[in-house]
């Protein structure tokens, strides 16, 4: 595929317009053999979350390492992972309006497309408007397990599972939840354990308990990096859905979820103001790293991972603070930066430079960045 940065391809990195997003092709691989070795180990499917790429290349690279599908969370994500014959999407948010019932009916017509709801009421109209189209969608009832966001108390899940089966247009499929709680714990490994295991043990619980008022149901869902090495190991857990793993980030690193050899993802920023001496200003700010909190908890953006270290303490649109970098950068100068949540960072970006010792190998558009 041609796009707008075609010229780009070739150049080394210091030649790159700043700030740039690089992706750093053997740990990209890497990242996503290594995790399909791990859901293979557990006998559990693969389905990564898109939304921590964006990349219908990286995508792709998923699937043929073993994924059965994708995931996804906005109605331009879902549309664009259909257009581009992902087999199976799971959009993993109800389908709530007319713009996303259309976008869900859309692409039912060319993916397998299962929807992630929490009530009859999110569902309604899906469901009206595929039976109208005589189609039938799959759909997956979401189960809180601590996060406290989606998702049905565990108590309250079979008489809406009940109900569910009662619509015509759709089918209930499976259940689900996103353990996001289990980053929440923070660096405890031993706490992140647990707490991902209370997630799996919750969720096969539910499903038993639909089961066993006859309702047949095929996945059953979890999904995070922090929790990928506990709450897919409860037996009766079908699949597991992290996303961030594909690029890693400083959050990961920070709880020690993954390790900073393996962060993919890293911003090429320039030294544009050495005026003030400390802080040094960069050209990486809000737009380029996105202000997506640290779990480092000190309020950083950024942390450089190149020779002079520091981090971006505070950022404004365009410009980064940098502060506790050794002596001797000046203007000019390339730094490196990690940001603290590679979703967020994708979602910065029209397109992402993939980068081989030093060289740009591929320019891959962003998509669906809503
Ligand atoms: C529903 C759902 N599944 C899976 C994930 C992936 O989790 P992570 O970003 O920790 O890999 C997310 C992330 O927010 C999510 O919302």
């Amino acid at each position: 595929m041609t796009t707008p940065w075609d010229h780009l391809i070739g150049l080394p990195i210091d030649q790159l317009p700043s700030p740039s997003v690089l992706i750093d092709r053997p740990t990209l691989q890497r990242n996503i053999d290594e995790m399909a070795a791990h859901a293979a180990s557990l006998g559990v499917a693969l389905r990564p979350h898109w939304k921590s790429s964006k990349v219908i290349e990286v995508g792709r690279a998923q699937i043929a390492a073993g994924a059965v599908g994708l995931t996804a969370a906005t109605a331009n994500e879902v549309t664009a992972l259909a257009d581009a014959g992902i087999p199976s999407v799971f959009w993993a948010y109800p389908p709530v309006g007319p713009a996303r019932i259309e976008a869900a009916i859309a692409a039912a017509a060319k993916t397998h497309l299962i929807v992630g709801i929490d009530s009859v009421a999110a569902v309604t109209g899906l469901a009206e408007a595929a039976a109208a189209a005589g189609t039938v969608i799959d759909v997956r009832l979401e189960v809180d397990s601590g996060l406290g966001r989606m998702g049905v108390p565990a108590d309250d899940a079979v008489e809406t599972a009940r109900a569910l089966t009662a619509l015509a247009g759709i089918r209930l499929e499976g259940v689900f939840t996103h353990e996001g709680q289990v980053q929440g714990v923070g660096p405890d490994a031993e706490q992140r354990l647990a707490t991902g295991l209370a997630a799996g043990r919750l969720i096969v619980e539910v499903a038993e308990a639909v089961r066993a008022d006859g309702i047949p149901l095929t996945s059953v869902s979890v999904g995070s990096t922090p929790g990928v090495r506990s709450a897919p190991t409860v037996p009766g857990v079908t699949e597991a859905r992290p996303g961030t793993y594909v690029y890693g980030d400083e959050n990961q690193v920070a709880i020690g979820t993954i390790a900073p050899e393996a962060t993919a993802a890293t911003v090429l920023a320039r030294v544009i103001s050495t005026q003030r001496g400390e802080p040094i200003l960069v050209d990486a700010g809000t737009k380029a790293m996105s202000a997506d909190g640290s779990l480092h908890h000190d309020g950083r953006f950024g942390t450089i991972v190149s020779e002079s270290g520091g981090v971006i303490a505070v950022a404004h649109e365009e410009h980064g603070f940098l502060r506790g970098a050794a002596p001797g950068l000046a203007v000019g100068d390339l730094i490196r930066v990690r940001p603290n949540h590679a979703c967020g960072l994708s979602n910065m970006h029209s397109h992402v430079h993939l980068v081989d010792d030093g060289v740009v190998v591929d320019v891959w558009p962003v998509v669906g960045r809503h």
